[in-house]
């Protein structure tokens, strides 16, 4: 079986510099979609007809596993299938795609395939308004005859409402002949790949139609608008998938899945929650209102508050993050660590029982077990040229206003006071200030201002 997924038009009504197919639904280019439900069908070749803004949309999807087929200028999808026929296998059947569908499930396909056997067959549905599609023709015995453009069809043949989704499969052996014979002579002046089904009906093959299980799957984008439309329909199918799994959502209606979220038992999402790339929440976590998670891992029973921002992280067992906490990229953090409000962490481990509640800008550090990091703490890791490391090690106590000036390193059970400015190492177990001391001068007079007389 061969594959072929047709992206090569322009999508002038997407008002874009970014060629259509490449508008993410979902976090995923829209071709994207098409390609990884044609490769869970295992094609053996997978090929894509591209033209307009070609080389931005090769660059951007370019795979081992996929065959290029340049179609320029762009005569139709008759033409357009043409181009890829040197670069599929012979024999078998060849599916059609189009890499703007971007919702067809690989179930739907498979029956389509299996009405393709010896035959040809189409993807249609029926619409009660069919204007602007392909009409199915069929004659008295309801027996498909052909397939007519509606700037072609006549009064009556525009009453049809059965419509071809464009999505067909057919014999690969017949395809090329039929392809040779088609002429452009139509109200469009293109090749129209529809043509080949009155081609087959002559040579008595049989054509078969197949519908899709969800009217949803054969929606085309053209516009911001569809895409929008499109956008909703992939995410309430997430929100389902993860309700059906056990996943208690706030409103399913208000969460947005970029990629791919998988989660244990008696997981809590609350409204206006982002995942973006491979995101993991393990048994028992809860995700607070307006949280944004990007390739995380989210160890069991940890809590993430409210306006957190979570990307590249690891957040450990019991964990509590949040609100307004943001870890970056390269955070690790183990079993039972609190970070709180506009705390940031970026590349750095922090080992269990550790606590960094308030206020404090935490990067490249390694911080050890029981750790308690005060209000506005800083590492200074960067000096202007390159990045230095902070290392605290076990029970060792950050008071509040500390900055730690790295390369540094905090011995097991130091205490730092608050204020300090940490430019040597502090020794373990002791107590390190580097405070100026405090004084007081009795009975001082504040400044008074003069009174001007006028
Ligand atoms: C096509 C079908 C029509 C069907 C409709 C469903 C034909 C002649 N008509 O019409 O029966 O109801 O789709 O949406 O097939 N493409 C190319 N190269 C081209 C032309 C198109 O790659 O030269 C691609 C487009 O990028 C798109 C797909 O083929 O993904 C369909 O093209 P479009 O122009 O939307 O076809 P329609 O005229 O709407
Ligand atoms: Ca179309």
């Amino acid at each position: 079986m061969n594959i072929v997924i047709l992206a090569a038009g322009q999508g002038k009504r997407m008002h874009s510099n970014l060629p259509k197919v490449l508008h993410p639904l979902a976090g995923k280019a829209l071709v994207s979609h098409v390609i990884d439900t044609a490769r869970s069908l295992s094609p053996r070749r997978l090929c894509l007809v591209y033209g307009h803004g070609g080389d931005v949309v090769r660059a951007a999807l370019d795979a081992p596993d996929l065959a290029w087929a340049l179609q320029e200028p762009q005569l139709g999808t008759g033409h357009a299938v043409q181009q890829a026929l040197p670069l599929i296998a012979d024999g078998g059947t060849t599916l059609v795609l189009y890499g703007d569908v971007p919702l067809i499930q690989a179930d739907t396909l498979k029956r389509l395939l299996r009405a393709a056997e010896n035959a040809l067959a189409i993807l249609t549905v029926e619409l009660p308004d069919p204007q602007g599609y392909g009409r199915i023709v069929r004659d008295a015995g309801g027996r498909v005859v052909r397939i007519v453009e509606q700037k072609d069809a006549n009064a009556d043949e525009r009453l049809i409402r059965e419509i071809n989704t464009g999505i067909m499969a057919m014999p690969t052996a017949r395809l090329g002949e039929w392809l040779g014979r088609l002429s452009s002579n139509n109200a469009q002046n293109e090749y129209y790949l529809t043509d080949i089904v009155g081609m087959a009906v002559e040579e008595g093959l049989p054509v078969h139609t197949a519908n899709p299980l969800h009217a949803w799957e054969v929606l085309g984008v053209n516009s911001k608008v569809q895409l929008a439309e499109l956008e909703r329909i992939a995410q309430s199918g997430y929100a389902e998938k993860l309700m059906e799994q056990g996943v208690r959502l706030a409103d399913p209606a208000r969460m947005d899945v970029r990629g791919s979220l998988e989660c244990g038992r008696d997981v809590f999402i609350d409204v206006n929650c982002v995942f973006e790339g491979m995101v993991q929440l393990a048994d028992a976590v809860e995700i607070g209102p307006n949280c944004v998670l990007k390739n995380a891992r989210i160890g069991t029973g940890a809590r993430i508050a409210a306006f957190t921002h979570i990307e590249d992280a690891v957040v450990g067992a019991d964990g509590m993050i949040g609100p307004f906490a943001r870890l970056r990229p390269g955070t690790e953090l183990a079993e039972d660590v609190h970070v709180g409000n506009f705390v940031e962490i970026k590349k750095s481990t922090i080992a269990a029982h550790s606590k960094a509640n308030h206020l404090a800008y935490i990067g490249d550090a390694t911080i050890g077990s029981r750790v308690n990091v005060g209000a506005g703490t800083i590492t200074c890791n960067y000096d202007g040229a390159s990045k230095h490391r902070t290392i605290i090690e076990d029970d060792a106590f950050i008071g509040s206003d500390t900055q730690l000036v790295a390369p540094v390193t905090v011995g097991r059970g130091a205490t730092v006071g608050a204020g300090t400015t940490l430019t040597k190492d502090a020794p373990a177990d002791s107590l390190t200030i580097s405070r100026a001391r405090q004084s007081s001068i009795a009975g001082w007079k504040r400044p008074v201002k003069q009174k001007t007389s006028r």
